[in-house]
């Protein structure tokens, strides 16, 4: 739970003026990251995965604590999430690793950003725009069996090798491609796709810098491979690649994030009296019932109906349809406007996981993390205090 100290802290700063709040633990990704650098083969670089605003976490923060505890290299999924990153002052190598325009290739040399290319005719159009003296630097994507984006075809690689070593304006710098089952247990897809990307590793004259293609659920499986660098993305925040691979971890991960809010009314309903749209859930005696300032436009969604969250470390449900901005729980009493409630998080000896969210949700702890709403404020902890907050509605 906040203590009243550093509740008063964030209310002193004005920087966000609704008290609902996600607490991101930049100890558990620095400790997180140290962990996965400990069990890598020496000389395997670490590629930390900060796209989609760090899986919900905030790009910055994240991508600092990555470098902070010795990553090499930050990827995304977009140029403009890697230049958002730029703007913030981030110098580090970054890796775009879906498609850019080659209209784009000027602007991400500018930056020392680099680029995914799966296309010998995107090779052709980029030379043509990129600036004299500019080199971009590209990693080459293969389609082992991801069937999303990548070369399938050895000469199609070969042409892009050739083409690559005999224009200036490229750097051949990274070849790489990505796992479909690697956090399953049944491996003949995983295997059947690093023969293939072994195979087409073959074919090059030479290798570049930089071979990857773990995921976090293979670089938590599998040592004995043929890259120098892994990707680390859902591990990174504390999260399991798959409920599959909780039992077999090779060192314990620690979930970064909580999800918090406060009361901002308690009221008592008589029996048959009822709560929110549709009048889904009535009172059957009398009952406290609170309200909380968060709802579906914040990623906490109207199947959400029923989850438990936690007041004073006890669990008590969400009744009644959850709205757009707000949602209502049934108190075990009458408890004061302002109490905290933990929707994601520990308060005393209870916790609510990310994945108990995503079991609720029949989803994946990936798609909880990144569905909480950029109008909910991130309050940083750091050295076991809270360092500072982030309020991008306000930004
Ligand atoms: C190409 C690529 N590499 C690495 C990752 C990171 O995977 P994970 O979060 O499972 O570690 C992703 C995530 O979706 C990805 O798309």
């Amino acid at each position: 739970m906040v203590s009243a100290g550093k509740k008063e802290k964030v209310l002193e700063t004005k920087i966000f003026h609704r008290d609902t709040w996600a607490e991101v633990n930049l100890d558990n990704i620095f400790e997180n990251i140290t962990s996965m650098k400990k069990s890598l083969k020496k000389g395997v670089s670490l590629f930390a995965v900060v796209k989609a605003n760090a899986y919900g976490h905030g790009d910055y923060e994240v991508a600092k604590t990555a470098l902070d505890a010795g990553a090499d290299f930050l990827s995304v999924a977009f140029l403009d999430e890697a230049l958002a990153l730029r703007k913030k002052g981030i110098l580090a190598p970054i890796l775009v690793l879906g498609a850019s325009r080659p209209e784009s290739a000027a602007l991400a040399a500018e930056h020392g950003i680099s680029v995914t290319v799966f296309d010998e005719a995107w090779l052709e159009k980029a030379k043509d725009l990129l600036k004299p003296g500019q080199v971009l630097q590209i990693h080459v994507k293969v389609d082992s069996g991801m069937g999303r984006i990548g070369i399938r075809d050895k000469g199609q690689l070969m042409k892009v090798e050739s083409l690559l070593k005999r224009e200036a304006c490229f750097n051949f710098q990274g070849i790489f491609t990505h796992f479909a089952t690697a956090d399953e247990m049944k491996t003949d897809l995983y295997e059947k796709q690093l023969a293939f990307f072994k195979g087409m590793l073959s074919e090059l004259t030479g290798k570049p810098e930089y071979v990857h293609a773990a995921n976090s659920a293979a670089s938590l499986r599998f040592t004995d491979s043929e890259w120098n660098a892994i990707r680390m993305g859902i591990s990174m925040y504390g999260l399991s690649p798959s409920m599959e691979m909780k039992p077999i971890l090779p060192f314990p991960l620690k979930q970064a994030i909580s999800l918090k809010t406060e009361m901002v009314a308690v009221k008592q309903l008589a029996k048959g009296e009822s709560v929110s749209y549709g009048a889904t859930y009535t009172a059957e005696g009398d009952e406290w019932i609170g309200t909380l300032p968060i709802g579906y436009a914040d990623g906490w969604i109207r199947k959400l109906q029923g989850q438990e969250v936690l007041v004073d470390g006890k669990r008590v449900p969400i009744v009644g349809r959850i709205c757009m901005d707000q949602c209502m729980i049934k108190l075990p009493g009458p408890y004061p406007a302002g109490t905290v409630v933990t929707l994601i998080g520990n308060d005393g000896d209870e916790s609510i996981t990310v994945d108990e969210i995503a079991a609720k949700l029949e989803t994946i702890n990936y798609e909880v993390t990144c569905m909480i709403g950029a109008r909910v404020p991130r309050i940083y902890m750091k050295d076991n205090q809270m360092n500072h907050v982030r309020n991008f509605i306000l930004e």
